[in-house]
């Protein structure tokens, strides 16, 4: 088995102009508030696949040997990392396969199901999902995929706030939502890609405090228990070995947040913003509710990173829209919401319609990758 690599910031420069052309360029909007404190979203929702997993899957993909692209490559996943790796291999013509946990929830499994991949349904959860990829890589030749624990993986998922400083240079604190850590660890690495020092925090539920438990004991920790309503996306349990060192060297921090926290920070987005995320893509938003970036420099970029949840709950519920302490005042225009519907039929037109969107505001068709021999 090949030694871990660990990456560099120079990784996350030389991503950023490999999958450059693939990738949509996803707009910022700055608002004020909530609490009046200036913050840069990143609306990474509006990504290709609905999150940023698509940008760590075109690294690995376009760094493979052409000899493996063309052999497919197999993951487990039951989400976004998956629905990633199925867009990118659709967009470079290569084969792909995904283990999905029975525990994935219906929305996911039913958009994986939709996407250009094959899929194998396992009972329980990515632990048994992952054990059946690996194996079947080993039989088969595919090339197995991580979700995290990958140089290539993290480079890839750096060039989001590499993207982020281009289009705002003034933000003084990132804040990443952390799961397995690829997303941290690239933010991490690519954050002062323009020479300018930026603070970099993580933000993790109450529930799944992986990056919290494992900096505290000084290595990578295996939790017992996962409990949060943002599980089926920061559920990972257990922070990569090559993931560890660097959100430990890079980061200033990790946050936790509660589930109530996390609920509301989802619904101030929809109703102030209109913009429908999932959990686990407002954790940083959530903190910041709750005055944690107060003493950091600003402006507080958020990467908003996930669109892929029901919306049911956001646009079905009783009661009055909750008002920021002082409201928002968008400063650029809000391109939203990425869907009006509740169901996973409306879902689907919304792919549809945000490719339309985007390409009216000028947005070029990604390339054609179909390989001559
Ligand atoms: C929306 C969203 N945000 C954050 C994460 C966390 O990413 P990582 O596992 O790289 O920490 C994930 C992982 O699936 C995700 O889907």
């Amino acid at each position: 088995m090949s030694r871990p690599v660990f990456p560099q910031p120079s990784e996350v420069a030389e991503a950023h102009a490999r999958i450059g052309e693939w990738v949509r360029r996803t707009p910022i909007i700055r608002l004020k508030g909530p609490g009046a404190r200036p913050m840069v979203l990143k609306l990474e929702c509006l990504q290709r696949s609905g999150s940023f997993k698509l940008r760590g899957a075109l690294n690995k993909l376009l760094s493979l040997e052409r000899a493996e692209r063309k052999q497919g490559v197999i993951t487990a996943s039951g989400g976004n990392h998956g629905l990633g790796v199925a867009w990118a291999g659709w967009l470079l013509g290569v084969p792909v396969q995904v283990v999905v946990p029975a525990a994935a929830p219906r929305i996911k499994r039913d958009l994986l199901a939709a996407a250009n991949a094959e899929l194998t349904l396992v009972e329980g959860g990515y632990p048994e999902a992952d054990a059946l990829a690996r194996d079947k890589a080993e039989r088969s030749g595919l090339t197995y995929i991580h979700a995290y624990d990958d140089a290539d993986v993290i480079g890839g998922q750096g060039t989001v706030v590499a993207e982020l400083i281009e289009q705002e240079p003034a933000v003084g604190t990132v804040v990443v939502s952390v799961g397995g850590g690829g997303l941290a660890a690239g933010v991490g690495l690519g954050a002062s890609l323009d020479g300018k020092e930026r603070r970099v925090v993580g933000v993790e539920p109450t529930g799944i405090p992986t990056l919290h438990t494992a900096l505290a004991a000084g290595e990578p920790v295996t939790l017992d228990r996962i409990d949060s309503v943002a599980a089926d996306s920061l559920g990972a349990g257990r922070t990569g070995d090559i993931v560890f060192p660097v959100c430990r060297d890079r980061l200033d921090r990790v946050e936790l947040v509660s589930d109530a926290a996390l609920r509301a920070a989802r619904q101030w987005l929809w109703d102030h913003v209109r913009v429908a995320a999932e959990h686990g893509a407002v954790a940083g938003l959530a903190a910041l509710m709750e005055g944690r970036f107060d003493d950091d420099p600003g402006p507080v970029g958020l990467i908003i990173c996930g669109a892929n949840t029901d919306p049911s709950d956001l646009v079905e519920r009783d009661g009055p829209v909750s008002q920021p302490e002082v409201p928002g005042i968008p400063s650029t225009s809000v391109i939203g919401p990425p869907e009006q519907g509740a169901q996973l039929s409306a879902r689907r037109t919304v792919f549809a319609t945000s490719d339309n969107l985007f390409r009216a505001l000028g947005e070029s068709e990604p390339p054609d990758a179909s390989e001559d021999g």
